[in-house]
């Protein structure tokens, strides 16, 4: 969870990836997190959210999508479409079909580039999980972190971070619909410049 707290400023939680880092490939983690820093539940998400089950589509769509197996393995639906899926596992066996296997995290995100590339596309999207978070966390420059405002009972949680290297770009009510098990919030957080110096 965050360690720190930062105050929000402008832009949209959908701008395009930043143009300031000289067009280069954003790498950006999609990410929900309870009060209690809770992301999963015996391999599932912890809670009933389809709000952001639809936010987390439209920030995606298009995008490469990188995630460890056990996140693969909890979709509903294999693989999300619309999007290249590259699965991170240490088994070189691994049959999972409509997706890239790759053996390690670093090489998930070179595959990502490539395939970013090739479709024009200015971010990767890093999806989970928590093992998967903490091995591309010094990788990350962006994070659509949902805020969930509850604390729900869970066996993993986000990496700690230091949210000092940080600032929120923006800040967002998600709207609560019947189908949401809790109210949240969009932030979309980037590396601040001074944490790149
Ligand atoms: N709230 C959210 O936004 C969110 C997002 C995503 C997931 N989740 C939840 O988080 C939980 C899953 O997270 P998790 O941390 O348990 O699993 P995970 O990160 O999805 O996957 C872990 C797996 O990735 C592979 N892996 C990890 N590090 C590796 C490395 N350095 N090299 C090669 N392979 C590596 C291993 O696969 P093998 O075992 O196959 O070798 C490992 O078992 C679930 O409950 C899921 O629903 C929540």
């Amino acid at each position: 969870m965050m360690t720190n707290t930062s105050s929000p400023s402008s832009p949209a939680p959908d701008a395009p990836a930043d143009a300031a880092r000289g067009g280069e490939i954003a790498v950006a983690f999609v990410v929900a997190v309870a009060e209690n820093g809770v992301i999963g539940r015996n391999g599932e998400l912890p809670w009933r959210l389809s709000s952001d089950l639809k936010l987390f589509r439209r920030l995606t769509m298009g995008k490469p999508i990188v995630m460890g197996r056990q996140t693969w393995d909890s979709l509903p639906k294999r693989p999300l479409d619309g999007r290249e899926n590259i699965v991170v596992t240490r088994n070189d066996h691994l049959d999972a079909k409509g997706a890239h296997v790759v053996l390690d995290p670093i090489s998930a995100l070179q595959l990502a580039r490539d395939f970013a590339q090739k479709s024009g596309v200015d971010e990767i999207a890093v999806i989970g999980g928590a093992a998967i978070y903490e091995a591309l966390l010094p990788q990350a420059d962006r994070m659509y972190w949902t805020a969930v405002h509850g604390s729900p009972e869970g066996d993993t949680t986000f990496p700690d971070f230091d949210l000092s290297g940080w600032r929120i770009v923006s800040q967002e009510p998600i709207s609560r619909g019947p189908n949401d098990e809790f109210a949240a919030t969009l932030r979309v957080l980037e590396r601040s410049d001074a944490a790149l110096e």
